[in-house]
């Protein structure tokens, strides 16, 4: 008698990387993508796409880089290793002290000047967004700060990221505890509805976001999305060689207005890769300005 799939599926071993399949697959990663997995990782792609390779069949790296690359499988397949390949940590208000900077400076500094020249428009956009969490935290630090007069401003929080499964997360908005770890009770309370599923982002918090695929690897994507006043790419940019850094940091500086700010996580720095962007140091963090 045929065993059942899940027990054929569990009881296959996964098939080991050889050196050259590792180095096949690393490059191919990076140039999709920008990652760059070194050697000490490698078990970390191993134990990441063995899972895929026992799913379908497959049983060998060579096969499945095969399968990445063939014009009838390559665009599924790709979907899926970018969903298995990428680290997805996120939460909502993460990091706090950070996000008060944001507020008290580059938040402030925009609004100020924005009302000053009576343009009400606000872009801001969250590169490497994961599920939602850093866009919506966005979102509801500016009804926060606005308040009422939010009404008079047109706002845009522009959200990308490379894993599709992701962007479906953000656009549903419901989400577990473990999005709340790092969030204030008051609010979760005053922006979230609790449902059967999970927490349920308000509308008016959600009306702000816009979320897509995009690649921070795309020069045309990239190019697309409107010059904005502030950047936050957190805890993207440290899973990137130097080569990638500097590019991905380049188009960040083209996309910005002049004046316009960029954050970046708190264990990252741009200070290696010769930028022209100024460095301001602050309570709560570090953020970087392109010259006016
Ligand atoms: C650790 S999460 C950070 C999420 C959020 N920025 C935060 O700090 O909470 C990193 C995210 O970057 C995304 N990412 C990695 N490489 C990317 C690329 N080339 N283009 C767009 N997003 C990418 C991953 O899919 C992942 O969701």
């Amino acid at each position: 008698m045929d065993k059942p799939v899940f027990q054929s599926l569990s009881l296959r071993k996964s098939p080991r990387i050889s050196d050259s399949e590792f180095v096949q697959l690393r490059d191919f990663i990076y140039d999709m993508t920008g990652i760059f997995i070194k050697e000490v990782r490698r078990y970390l792609l191993e134990s990441r796409l063995g899972r895929r390779l026992r799913e379908l069949g497959v049983d060998s790296y060579a096969d499945y880089y095969a399968r990445l690359t063939h014009p009838l499988t390559r665009e599924a397949e790709l979907t899926c290793l970018f969903e298995n390949i990428t680290t997805n940590e996120t939460s909502f208000f993460r990091d706090q002290k950070q996000l008060e900077m944001f507020r008290s400076y580059p938040l402030n500094e925009s609004i100020k000047e924005l009302k000053t020249r009576g343009r009400k428009e606000l872009n801001i956009w969250s590169a490497g967004c994961s599920s939602g969490e850093e866009p919506y935290t966005i979102a509801m630090i500016l009804y926060e700060t606005l308040k009422m007069s939010i009404m008079g401003w047109r706002i845009r929080v522009t959200a990308g990221d490379l894993s599709p499964a992701m962007i479906r997360k953000a656009r549903e908005g419901v989400y577990g505890g473990y999005s709340f770890k790092t969030t204030p009770d008051e609010m979760r309370n005053k922006y979230f509805k609790p449902t059967a599923s999970g927490y349920r982002v308000h509308p008016k918090v959600q009306k702000l976001c816009e979320f897509d695929l995009i690649n921070l690897n795309d020069r045309p994507a990239i190019k697309r999305i409107p010059p904005s006043h502030i950047i936050f790419c957190r805890n993207v940019i440290i899973y990137f060689d130097d080569d990638m850094k500097k590019r991905v940091i380049q188009s960040f500086y083209d996309n910005l207005i002049p004046g316009g700010y960029l954050i970046l996580g708190h264990s990252e720095n741009i200070h290696a890769l010769g930028t022209k962007f100024k460095t301001v140091r602050k309570i709560g963090g570090i953020y970087y300005q392109k010259p006016e």
